[in-house]
């Protein structure tokens, strides 16, 4: 009989419990035995398994958060801490590990497949920081949030004649930002791929008062350089306008997964056991254009962050911003 580990690492993300119980639903139509990694690469150096069943998975498919546990785990970025991982792997008979996660995630993921495990990858983050792939689970359920929240904050916003600025997730891209940047129609977007400076967020907002906008939205990455306390501050004293700062946070990750991170998860789970049938290991699956695909694990650092400067413009161009 095939025995197969599933972990989901790095944050938690909406749709990881949808693919994990796909995956287990899945495997038990073709006789394969799930084991569930608890809490990451953590619980794996750990030996912290537990067999996943039909019913042990039964009630998770909408849910958000992550059943299994997460964890940022420092000791498998060592050789040592990959060793007792890979140790714990044979020690448990796992034929294939199924990896889901973010950035980080994956290159715990190749170091494994290195030493010889059999691993396949899938993305899920909500930052959307794997260059590969389209999506990953959970950024669509984070955009979604955001702009919920938001479209909230910005009616007390209007009723005062406030501006906002307010922050968003993406650890180290602005892929969160620009959508919602775009969706709520941000007068002003920051985000490090451009290397917006707090200059430049005054300038946009200067000229948005002039055409009298008087609640003008600032939506910055949380992964430029400067704090929302900063702009919010200069905001406040170059442009002459009363502003409020917010961080949007864990809201982002939080709550049901959307219907397109569901269905995107269902996919994954059902190819990555087809996949394992088939023999066919040290992949990562992807979406491109709404379609799965899969790729040789080693290859998806060879892919450059395609940031969508054409949207990026065209959410100016709608505020005829210089
Ligand atoms: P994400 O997967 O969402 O990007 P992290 O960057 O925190 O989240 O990575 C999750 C975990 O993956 C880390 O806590 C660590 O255990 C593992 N990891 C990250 N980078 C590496 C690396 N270079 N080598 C081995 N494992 C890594
Ligand atoms: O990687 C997903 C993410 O939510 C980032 O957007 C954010 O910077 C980070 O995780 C927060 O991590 P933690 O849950 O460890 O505070």
């Amino acid at each position: 009989m095939i025995k197969i580990a599933v972990l989901c690492s790095g944050g938690d993300s909406q749709g990881m419990n949808t693919c994990v119980q796909t995956i287990v639903n899945m495997a038990s139509v073709h006789g394969i035995m799930v084991m569930g990694v608890r809490r990451g690469f953590q619980g794996l150096i750990e030996d912290d398994l537990v067999e996943l069943t039909r019913e042990s998975v039964e009630h998770i498919g909408n849910l958000g958060g992550c059943f299994l546990k997460v964890s940022r785990c420092p000791e498998f970025k060592t050789p040592e801490g990959v060793k007792k991982g890979y140790d714990v792997l044979l020690k448990n008979r796992i034929d294939y590990l199924i990896v889901i996660g973010g950035d980080g995630s994956y290159r715990g993921a190749i170091e494994l497949s290195e030493l010889g495990a059999k691993v396949l990858t899938i993305p899920g983050t909500i930052d959307n920081d794997l260059f590969y792939t389209d999506r990953s689970l959970g950024f669509d359920t984070a955009v979604n949030n955001a702009v919920r929240a938001i479209d909230n904050i910005r009616q007390t916003m209007e009723a005062n004649n406030r501006g906002l600025i307010v922050e968003v997730m993406g650890r180290n891209c602005g892929h969160i930002a620009l959508n919602v940047g775009v969706i709520v129609g941000a007068h002003s977007l920051a985000v490090r791929e451009v290397n917006t400076t707090i200059e430049d967020i005054v300038s946009d907002v200067k000229q948005c008062l002039q055409k009298g906008i008087l609640s003008p939205i600032v939506v910055v990455s949380e992964a430029v350089d400067y704090s929302i306390d900063e702009v919010k501050k200069a905001v406040e004293e170059k442009c002459g306008i009363e502003c409020r700062s917010t961080v949007i946070g864990y809201l982002q990750r939080g709550g049901e997964p959307s219907v397109l991170d569901r269905l995107f998860a269902i996919q994954f789970g059902i190819n990555a056991i087809e996949l394992i049938t088939k023999s066919v290991y040290n992949v990562a699956l992807g979406v491109r254009n709404n379609n799965i695909f899969y790729m040789k694990l080693e290859d998806v650092y060879n892919l450059d962050d395609e940031f969508n400067k054409l949207l990026y413009r065209q959410l100016r161009n709608l505020h005829n911003l210089k």
